[in-house]
């Protein structure tokens, strides 16, 4: 099955996720969707000194949003917000330094992050890694886990009761369409049974995304919650975490503002939040969260199992901020 699950999909990357896809899908794109002020609106986004995080950010601030950019590396930050701030010409640009896979400091920020300020209009989930080498945190949690699934989770959660008081709020999360081979692994959350894979345990978070993105969207009716993949895209993060496949698809890689085109699409257009909320998203469109005859699917005792092992992990380390 996972053979049949790599090969289909693979073969629907050629043909949807690389740049000939994207300019493809972009026949069907409306314009003007793009065309609108984001003035006295503000943006949360995590990952925001590189790739699509980079590109998302520079956008916003373009069309006059105001952007927080959550980023682990001081300098690669101010680089990046140096950069923007040049190009847009917006100085509403501002730089929290935060580790997402320190499950603690995450509660942390998110927590002084809303006593700080007065709202929050849009939270992209964008900061994301693959790592191949089995890695802890300072809670012992696995760093592709904590950084895609556990930082998301609590960054959001913790978000949830500013967003609700902001006007049209919504959250984004980057996912990977490299989820479409994976099941939810509901009672090994961690990934932590058999042989460590860390492009296997990168797509079962993504996964992991989708699923609570289905979730929130559920218990919270009043945001608009949407889940995404980029396409196969030209960043550091792909030229680093799988040299190979950088090099095999070479000119075939999206650029960045292609990957981000959907995210801004999400974030900004006023389509967008007419859709359901909860859907996984490609170019512009909502798209099937599972590959046909993939078995992929979960019951919704997995899914409950899922979301209350993954509480349970994050209020563990709650208790010792609040
Ligand atoms: N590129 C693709 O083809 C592709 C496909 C599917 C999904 N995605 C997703 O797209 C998102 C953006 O990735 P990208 O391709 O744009 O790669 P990128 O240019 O390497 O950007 C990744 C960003 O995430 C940040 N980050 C990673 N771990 C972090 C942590 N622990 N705390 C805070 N920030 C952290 C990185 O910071 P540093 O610069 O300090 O490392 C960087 O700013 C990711 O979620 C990725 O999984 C990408």
């Amino acid at each position: 099955m996972s053979l049949y699950r790599n090969v289909i999909w693979f073969l629907k990357g050629i043909h949807e996720y690389t740049r000939t896809g994207y300019e493809e899908a972009s026949k069907h794109f409306v314009a003007k969707d793009l065309d609108v002020s984001v003035v006295g609106r503000t943006f949360m986004v995590t990952g925001a000194n590189s790739g699509i995080g980079k590109a998302t950010a520079m956008a916003i601030a373009k069309k006059g949003g105001m952007v927080h950019m959550v980023c682990r590396n001081k300098d690669k930050a101010e680089d990046a917000r140096t950069e923007i701030v040049r190009e847009s010409g917006n100085t509403e640009v501002y730089i929290h330094i935060v580790d997402m896979s320190e499950t603690q400091k995450v509660w942390e920020f998110a927590e002084a992050f809303k006593k700080q300020h007065p709202s929050l209009n849009v939270l992209i989930n964008n900061a994301g890694c693959m790592v191949h080498k089995r890695e802890v945190n300072a809670e012992g949690l696995e760093k592709n886990f904590a950084t895609n699934t556990m930082g998301v989770y609590i960054l959001t959660q913790s978000l949830i009761p500013l967003l609700q008081n902001s006007r049209d709020p919504r959250v984004i999360a980057v996912s990977s369409g490299g989820m479409l081979v994976q099941k939810l692994r509901d009672g090994d959350v961690q990934s932590k049974k058999g042989y460590f894979d860390g492009t296997m345990i990168y797509a079962q978070n993504k996964r992991q995304q989708v699923v609570l993105t289905e979730q929130w969207a559920k218990a919270n009716p009043l945001i608009h919650f949407s889940v995404m993949h980029p396409g196969w895209v030209n960043t550091p993060a792909v030229s680093t975490s799988l040299p190979q496949f950088h090099q095999m698809m070479g000119e075939r890689l999206r650029t960045v503002e292609q990957g981000a085109d959907t995210v801004l699409w999400l974030a900004m257009s006023r389509v967008a939040v007419r859709t359901p909320s909860g859907q996984f998203f490609q170019d512009r469109e909502p798209v099937p969260a599972h590959l046909p005859l993939a078995w992929t699917h979960s019951s919704t005792e997995e899914i409950q199992n899922f979301m209350t092992k993954l509480e349970t992990l994050a209020k563990a380390t709650q208790c010792l901020v609040v």
